[in-house]
């Protein structure tokens, strides 16, 4: 993963406060990680945690500067390696889905080449919404790789499948993801 680009999105769910491990992890791994987070995500956590961590600014805002050349969407866009949105939400599965772009998270889903990693997080029975069920396979369909969820206690201190995968596991994901490829062995 060393000198490798990732782009971080993190969206309005309880588990956004493990994205902050996610992210040292995947810097400790030798990885270049720039955090974008929702207007949800920010009601969970605040940048300064991702920023102390990072050493970088965060992007909280599409109508805000950043440190990037603007547009930002499209600079970094061009920078980025791998998009790993985790938590990832019912909604922006919903605008990932049908192509919506109205903040910066989700313009870059537009904007980054490559399908990103994917980790839901939920509640279950949002998880087993025929809608967010038929989302996921659209985007499944269009080679977004996803990282769980995984059953376990939910932030409602319900049991069920909803609850993020776990931080090493999403890290391990993305160290394949950005693996080089291995040409199929000649007979
Ligand atoms: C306490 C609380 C916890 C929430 N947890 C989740 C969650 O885990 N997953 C989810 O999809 N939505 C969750 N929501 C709803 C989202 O925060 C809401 O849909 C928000 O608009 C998402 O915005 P974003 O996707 O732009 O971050 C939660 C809301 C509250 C108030």
């Amino acid at each position: 993963m060393k000198g490798r680009h990732i782009l971080l999105g993190v969206s309005g769910s309880v588990a956004a406060c493990k994205a902050a491990e996610l992210m040292t992890q995947l810097v400790r791994a030798g990885a270049e990680v720039v955090v974008i987070m929702t207007d949800g995500a920010q009601r969970f956590v605040t940048p300064v945690t991702f920023e102390a961590l990072s050493r970088r600014p965060v992007i909280t805002s599409l109508w805000k500067r950043t440190q990037f050349q603007e547009p930002a969407h499209v600079t970094l866009a061009e920078w980025t390696d791998l998009l790993v949105i985790a938590p990832a939400t019912a909604n922006v599965l919903g605008k990932l889905a049908h192509g919506l772009a109205d903040d910066m998270l989700s313009c870059m889903a537009l904007a980054v080449p490559r399908p990103p990693l994917i980790a839901p997080a939920m509640n279950v029975n949002m998880y087993n919404h025929p809608a967010v069920q038929d989302n996921i396979r659209l985007l499944k369909r269009r080679g977004c790789v996803f990282v769980g969820p995984v059953e376990g206690r939910l932030a409602s201190g319900r049991v069920g499948l909803g609850r993020m995968a776990d931080v090493k596991d999403i890290a391990k994901a993305v160290e394949t993801a950005l693996a080089p490829r291995r040409r199929a062995a000649r007979r």
